[in-house]
């Protein structure tokens, strides 16, 4: 069974995951009208796995005696004025997750839970391999620079590794 201050604690993530699903929706959305195929399929992926990490926790949740509540969520923003921007944000809303994943951790100790501590843990290597994306994509961009060739490459190779993230996806 699930402290109360813990459930609090994993229905706020709850709301960070689901929030974040709809920011890279959004930044999906903003890239597809821009013409930007590839970093859209790249960020409609990306909005489907962090709504896969909602999921998980509000499965685990009820499963633990818990309930998962789904609540209104902040509207994202739809203007990213450029791809550079966009990944940037994309980049400090990551590490954003980790701080938040960090915190549920703690709290998972503070209240001996070491079952939910345990659950954890696949976050914490899931935000390692983020935020190292992440920052691999904002690298490339610095390579790119104002070269429109180059952003026509990075627009078709961003696609590839949302394909090779989702192979390297343990399956349930
Ligand atoms: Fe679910 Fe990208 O953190």
């Amino acid at each position: 069974m699930l402290s109360d201050k813990l459930e609090t604690a994993l229905n706020g993530q709850i709301r960070v995951e689901a929030e974040s699903s709809q920011t890279y929706l959004s930044m999906a959305s903003w890239a597809e009208v821009k013409g930007l195929e590839g970093i859209a399929q790249f960020m409609y992926k990306h909005s489907d796995e962090e709504r896969e990490h909602m999921l998980k926790l509000i499965k685990y949740v009820n499963e633990r005696g818990g309930h998962a509540k789904i609540s209104d969520l902040k509207a994202p923003k739809t203007d990213f004025g450029s791809f550079q921007k966009m990944f940037e944000e994309l980049y400090q809303h990551e590490i954003f997750v980790s701080k938040s994943i960090n915190d549920l951790v703690h709290v998972s100790l503070e209240e001996k839970d070491y079952a939910t501590h345990n659950f954890l843990q696949w976050y914490v290597a899931e935000q390692i391999e983020e935020e190292a994306l992440a920052r691999t994509i904002l690298d490339k961009i610095n390579l790119i620079g104002n070269d429109k060739g180059g952003l026509y490459l990075f627009d078709r190779d961003v696609k590839l590794i949302a394909v090779e993230s989702a192979a390297a996806e343990p399956s349930e």
